[in-house]
């Protein structure tokens, strides 16, 4: 066994040492979204800082804890609070998460972010399914010696995100009345937020949006097999699309003020997964 997958064992090991709930589906929530984990019907909750070698999130706002527990009669695991690679801490560090989910037993994995909207169909305030992502502008996790108990050297990338989740998606905003696009993430380093030629390249590039998060976490879900499903909280247009500067609090604002509907998509979603 390699380091990476010695990691990911011990850290399964603390978790199951305070809990034997098995999560079918995972849930990592974005800015904004936190209240979700209270709304669960819980089983166990274990602090990030309970699990040795943990990484743990610096940004303010971000708690740090799994929440185990059901949404409807679905078993999932959500976590609260992730770790961004402008933190510091290595991509091995922030897609070891994901990883500890895969082995706790979770085969779906759900992934939120907040976004800037770069297509002109993504106004603040709505939300994007994501179809495909642009991994290229971040250093890959899965760079180092292959962990084969975790997935093959060059892992085929042609279906980050399920068609089978992004249907289950598609019909949950429906039932729900939401207005839910699509469109393809790109994911950047941060912290600063882009240039305005900088976005003009992803739009060239076919990006709809772009983040910080999430693709990173989505190449390592794919890595050991895991079906993964995204959806971005679009909280502002990209930079130079509109005349306003970009802010952290504005971002922070939106995703609070969309996080209602937000909210309640996902309970749609993850209830609606067949059983
Ligand atoms: N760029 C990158 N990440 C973001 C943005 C953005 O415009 N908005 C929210 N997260």
């Amino acid at each position: 066994m390699g380091k990476v997958l010695e990691r990911v064992e011990s850290c399964a090991g603390d978790i199951r040492q305070r809990t034997d709930f098995v999560p079918r589906a995972a849930l990592v929530l974005g800015s904004g979204l936190g209240a979700f984990a209270e709304k669960i019907k819980p089983a166990a909750q274990v602090d990030y800082s309970e699990i040795a070698g943990f990484p743990v999130s610096t940004v303010p706002g971000h708690k740090g804890r799994f929440v185990f527990g059901y949404v409807e009669d679905t078993p999932v695991a959500v976590m609260q609070g992730r770790v961004h690679y402008y933190e510091g801490y290595s991509m091995e560090d922030v897609v070891l998460p994901i990883r500890v989910l895969g082995a706790l037993g979770v085969k779906e994995l759900f992934l939120t972010n907040a976004a800037g909207g770069i297509s002109p169909e993504l106004a603040s305030g709505s939300l994007m399914l994501l179809t495909d992502q642009i991994t290229t502008f971040v250093p890959s996790p899965l760079i180092g010696p292959n962990e084969e108990g975790l997935g093959a050297r060059f892992p085929d990338m042609s279906e980050v995100y399920s068609k089978r989740l992004r249907a289950l998606a598609k019909e949950a905003a429906r039932k729900k009345g939401i207005d839910l696009k699509e469109g393809v993430y790109v994911q950047c380093t941060g912290p600063n937020y882009e240039t305005p030629a900088e976005i003009q390249m992803f739009k060239a590039l076919g990006a709809g949006a772009v983040g910080m998060s999430t693709a990173c976490e989505a190449m390592a879900a794919r890595h050991m097999g895991l079906e993964v499903c995204g959806i971005s909280c679009v909280t502002n247009l990209a930079a130079g699309l509109s005349d306003k500067k970009l802010d952290h609090k504005e971002v922070q604002e939106i995703a609070d003020r969309v996080s209602g509907e937000f909210q309640g998509l996902l309970w749609e979603l993850l209830s609606s997964l067949p059983k």
